[in-house]
């Protein structure tokens, strides 16, 4: 065997001693106190992002690849084509275009796309922090819109979206938030999108669905929604990087020339991808290596049911063991999301989430804070590389730091 061959042959155990190495000395240089995480050696994410992924996935992303070179080309349309069937439509009628950046990037570059100018205005339909992202986007971006403001702790109502439609149908596009991340809230985008096509046929249904799609199922035909965004870091589980839309290409083609951004255009990244297979600007090519075999192993753990059901349980252990330890939930029980959770602070002198958070952080164990404005909540992510055995851990970790933050459990 010549040295290349054999240097080649070993490329896989490199790849994983150089990986392992990393996460050791990572761990011995800013986590020397951690005591435990369930890998015994890396931080587990409980957010709503950047999320925990595997390491069968960031080792993939460890190759270099030109931009021009055919695997890459193939693997770009690869993943738009594996977009589209994930969310459950037609090649024929949909395509998913990839967005180098985070989610956000993704739903400016919508606004940009569809709103035709100078005649475009939205109806932002929000009930908490990524809806009211929407509204500062729009005010940017110099376009007409109204915000439509709904409780934090309620679901965006499908009557008064009627009552809004039939009072003034100017709008060329409603857009609302599915998983409403800030608090976990999951809006009816299905029956919205009815009624916004049965008042206005023509106006463009746009949702964000960045912490939802993949683990949450929408009914794409039957919502008529025509862009839909998400990003690589969220329920499928790749590494951050890109965001993508996945999109009604009969309305795409109509978007030629609508935005104002030469970046973030829709309507041109698509082109160039349908022309030359690849993208306008240099390719997040790591990161989509990366995304190849987090979709490989969101099959692997059967589609968007076998995702949905991990989530679920997680959220089942960590719901039972939270109501356990006495803390109250932000939503009512009549909320059945399972990407997120907001808890409210305990009634408790000795509380204090500085603390709170950073005992955990010392334990390997990251939660992140609240992001609703009319109450003191943190958030706990079920979504991302997390099993049922990291809430249990989390769980003890919790009493634990309680216990030594003279904390009275349960609390109140
Ligand atoms: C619903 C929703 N929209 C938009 C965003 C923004 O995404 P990013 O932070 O990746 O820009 C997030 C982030 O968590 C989100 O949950």
């Amino acid at each position: 065997m010549s040295v290349v061959q054999s240097c080649f042959r070993r490329i896989p155990y490199l790849v994983r001693d150089i990986d392992v190495f990393r996460i050791s000395s990572f761990r011995l240089l800013s986590s020397t106190s951690a005591k435990f995480s369930s890998h015994g050696q890396e931080k587990k994410l409980f957010t709503p992002g950047p999320l925990s992924v595997s390491l069968t996935v960031r080792q993939a992303a460890l190759r270099d690849l030109g931009s021009r070179d055919v695997e890459f080309i193939s693997t770009v349309k690869f993943l738009r084509s594996k977009l589209v069937q994930i969310a459950g439509v037609s090649e024929d009628d949909f395509t998913a275009v990839p967005v180098q950046g985070s989610g956000t990037f993704a739903v400016e570059a919508v606004f940009h796309t569809a709103l035709p100018k100078p005649k475009g205005k939205a109806l932002i339909l929000e009930n908490g922090a990524y809806g009211k992202r929407m509204g500062k986007i729009c005010e940017t971006l110099g376009i007409p819109f109204r915000l439509e403001g709904f409780a934090e702790n309620s679901m965006v109502d499908v009557n008064k979206v009627e009552q809004i439609l039939r009072e003034d149908p100017s709008f060329t596009m409603v857009a609302v938030v599915h998983c409403e991340t800030s608090s976990g809230v999951i809006n009816p985008v299905e029956e919205v999108g009815q009624m916004v096509k049965k008042h206005l046929p023509n106006c463009v249904y746009f949702v964000d669905a960045m912490s939802s799609f993949g683990a949450v199922p929408i009914d794409l035909e039957r919502a008529k929604v025509d862009f839909l965004v998400s990003s690589v870091n969220k329920c499928l589980q790749g590494i951050p990087g890109f965001s993508y839309a996945i999109v009604k290409t009969e309305q795409l083609l109509q978007c030629k020339g609508n935005s104002g951004s030469l970046c973030l255009d829709l309507y041109d990244q698509y082109d160039g991808l349908e022309k030359t297979g690849q993208f306008r600007f240099t390719p997040p090519t790591h990161c989509m290596l990366a995304f190849c075999q987090a979709i490989k192993e969101f099959e692997e753990e059967g589609d968007i049911v076998g995702r949905a059901n991990r989530y679920k349980e997680n959220r089942r252990i960590l719901q039972e063991g939270m109501k356990k330890l006495g803390f109250e939930e932000f939503l009512g029980p009549e909320h059945k999301g399972y990407i997120i959770t907001s808890y409210k602070f305990p009634n408790d002198p000795n509380f204090d989430f500085k603390t709170f958070y950073s005992k955990l952080n010392e334990k390997g164990l990251v939660i992140y804070p609240g992001k609703v404005l009319n109450a003191d909540c943190f958030r706990i992510g079920t979504i991302g590389q997390l099993f049922p055995e990291d809430f249990h851990t989390l769980l003890s970790c919790i009493k634990e730091v309680c216990k030594e933050m003279n904390i009275k459990l349960p609390v109140s």
